[in-house]
């Protein structure tokens, strides 16, 4: 337990998953964690009772309960958790969403409170199937993850040291750019989960155990992100044999594709062709070369999704 608190005090309204998480990360991580706050009285308890030194207070209080006030709520609960919190002139309230923008903190802004968001890009999944986190796994999840970060000069200068503390990569972020911004990171989030679970059913109809299926769909996973984070754009990690520039393979590829559902076979012909293009565009590949592997999913998948 590490109680040499560098920064903070630092209030959490919201004990769902992000919130859960983060405040035992922000903990390890040196920042005091002084209140917890939620709807939910039995949550809250539960969360404050994971990070020492944290107490549960009324969500009516929240807002002065700490200098910085996190609201951990679901994206749709930010105006009403921000209204419930009655935050003071002065403090900083951010929510922890990639979608919404500090508009959503109005009524705080209103009060003389300072706004901003603090957006971890890291996927955290509260369920049964799943179980609660561990204090290591809630600190393994930030640990190198970029945050964005909204908000005016001195907002940024409260809100970085708490991604620097958990072992993030803080970013300024304005809100006009955090649509695109944050349609990206959930298409990478969810589709790589959908295309992994694609993978393991193939594992498995071919006699993997489930538990072997899903460590070795994971592990499969983590090699391609750590290829990924060696490299200066994830361009120099595609894999696969249309940007080896094997036309063969990717023939011998679409004859054994036709077994799958259509879904499975659109989704293969739409990341052929994107991969195609990135590994042209990064000079992977040449023209020629490109030309050819589009020939053969042309004659293997007919025009395609461009042309269709
Ligand atoms: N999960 C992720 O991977 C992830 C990643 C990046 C950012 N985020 C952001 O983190 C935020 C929380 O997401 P989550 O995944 O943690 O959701 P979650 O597990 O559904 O938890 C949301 C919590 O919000 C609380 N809440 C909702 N409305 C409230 C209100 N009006 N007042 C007080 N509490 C309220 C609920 O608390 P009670 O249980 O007490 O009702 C609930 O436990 C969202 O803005 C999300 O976009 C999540």
């Amino acid at each position: 337990v590490n109680d040499t608190h560098t920064t903070g005090p630092v209030a959490i309204v919201g004990a769902g998953g992000m919130g859960t998480a983060l405040a035992q990360a922000l903990h390890r991580g040196g920042v005091r964690v002084s209140a917890v706050a939620s709807r939910d009285a039995e949550r809250a308890r539960a969360l404050a009772a994971r990070v020492p030194g944290a107490r549960v207070v009324p969500l009516g209080e929240a807002g002065r309960s700490a200098p910085v006030v996190l609201l951990t709520v679901s994206d749709n609960g930010i105006e009403a958790a921000c209204e419930s919190v009655n935050a003071t002139a002065g403090t900083v309230v951010a929510h922890a969403s990639g979608s919404r923008d500090v508009s959503a903190l109005a009524s705080a802004a209103a009060r003389g409170a300072r706004v901003g968001a603090f957006h971890p890009l890291a996927a955290i999944v509260r369920s049964r199937a799943l179980g609660s986190m561990t204090p290591d796994e809630c600190v393994a999840a930030f640990r190198g993850a970029a945050f964005s970060i909204e908000g005016d000069r001195e907002v940024r200068a409260q809100l970085f040291p708490l991604a620097l503390a958990v072992g993030g990569h803080p970013f300024a972020i304005e809100a006009r750019d955090k649509p695109l911004y944050h349609l990206g990171a959930s298409m990478l989030a969810a589709f790589s989960a959908g295309l992994a679970h694609l993978a393991w059913e193939q594992w498995r109809a071919a006699g993997a155990p489930p538990h072997v299926a899903s460590a070795g769909v994971s592990h499969l996973l983590r090699t391609v992100a750590d290829n990924i984070g060696r490299t200066a754009s994830p361009a120099a990690a595609l894999t696969g044999p249309a940007v080896r520039g094997d036309a063969d393979g990717v023939r011998r590829q679409a004859e054994v594709i036709r077994a799958l559902p259509r879904e499975a076979q659109a989704l293969y012909r739409v990341h052929a062709d994107h991969s195609l293009a990135i590994a042209l565009q990064a000079g992977r590949l040449d023209e020629e070369t490109a030309r050819r592997l589009r020939a053969v999913l042309h004659d293997a998948f007919g025009a395609g999704p461009n042309a269709a």
